[in-house]
């Protein structure tokens, strides 16, 4: 089953409009292959799935100004219709935006404001029932991984999110150990493709053999230019997630990546 590579560039909390209006423009100039360009079966293996996430002041200025062949995604959204929720973003408004992609579930996300399994669960589901496409994110802390409770950690965190989910479609799981990201410490590809196997493999047993194949599971964690050729080739990882790397030139690099 063939698996379009994804490329995500997670902006986090950054930016002002210079310097976003300078991503977007570097973003622009990219020559990288394109399925505007190339249109063929091919190169299809060679043409990313590309997704901004600026923060969300940003997103219209950003949807408007990028190039068609990448698209946008929020870095968050409430978990159920808008209403009086003080400071939350609704799926509806990233609808009414235009705005197709979500990440969900960022490790940032769970620690400092304590999402847990079950909220993540009803967040995904709720999103996917509005059309959005979701990108699930997952993984262990150093603690959890010296501890050998990586599966079993990864496992519960999928599981909170396969529970809600009935259509596969629109999932894109990110797995990002916790100790990898911005650290610097990038997981080997080794470690990277023993998670993304397992994960595959849970995915099948638990969910289904054709879900299990076309389902993207992208790494993210300190990915890098020097550093993604070697994690790409993986035969479970199907791209990346990038935090710090998005907001410089070698962002391309890593969309180059694509194999
Ligand atoms: O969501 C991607 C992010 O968590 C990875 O951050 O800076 O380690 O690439 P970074």
């Amino acid at each position: 089953m063939a698996r379009k590579f994804f490329v995500g560039g997670n902006w986090k909390c950054n930016g002002t409009t210079g310097e976003v209006k300078k991503i977007v423009t570097t973003l622009n100039e990219a020559e990288v292959p394109s399925e505007d360009v190339v249109g063929s079966l091919i190169l299809f293996f060679w043409v990313a799935e590309v997704v901004v996430s600026p923060p969300f002041v940003f997103l219209p200025l950003v949807k408007s100004l990028l190039r068609s062949d990448f698209h946008v995604a929020a870095q968050n959204c409430w978990v159920r219709k808008g209403g009086a929720f003080t400071g939350e973003i609704s799926a509806e408004m990233l609808v009414n935006l235009g705005i197709p992609w979500v990440i969900l579930g960022h490790s940032e996300r769970r620690a400092i404001l304590n999402e847990s399994n079950d909220f993540v669960g009803d967040k995904v589901a709720y999103a996917l029932s509005l059309g959005l496409k979701v990108i699930a994110c997952i993984g262990e802390t150093l603690e959890q991984r010296e501890s050998g409770s990586t599966m079993a950690v990864v496992a519960a965190q999928t599981k909170a999110i396969a529970d809600k989910v009935s259509n596969w479609d629109n999932v894109v799981f990110a797995y990002e150990p916790v100790w990898a990201i911005g650290t610097g410490k990038v997981a080997t590809p080794a470690q990277a493709q023993e998670v993304h196997c397992e994960l595959r493999k849970w995915l099948k047993e638990n969910v289904g053999a054709e879900i299990a194949a076309s389902t993207r599971i992208i790494y993210g964690g300190s990915v890098n230019g020097a550093n993604c050729k070697e994690l790409a080739a993986q035969r479970d990882v199907d791209g990346f997630l990038v935090g710090g790397a998005s907001l410089k030139p070698e962002f391309i690099d890593i969309i180059k990546s694509a194999t």
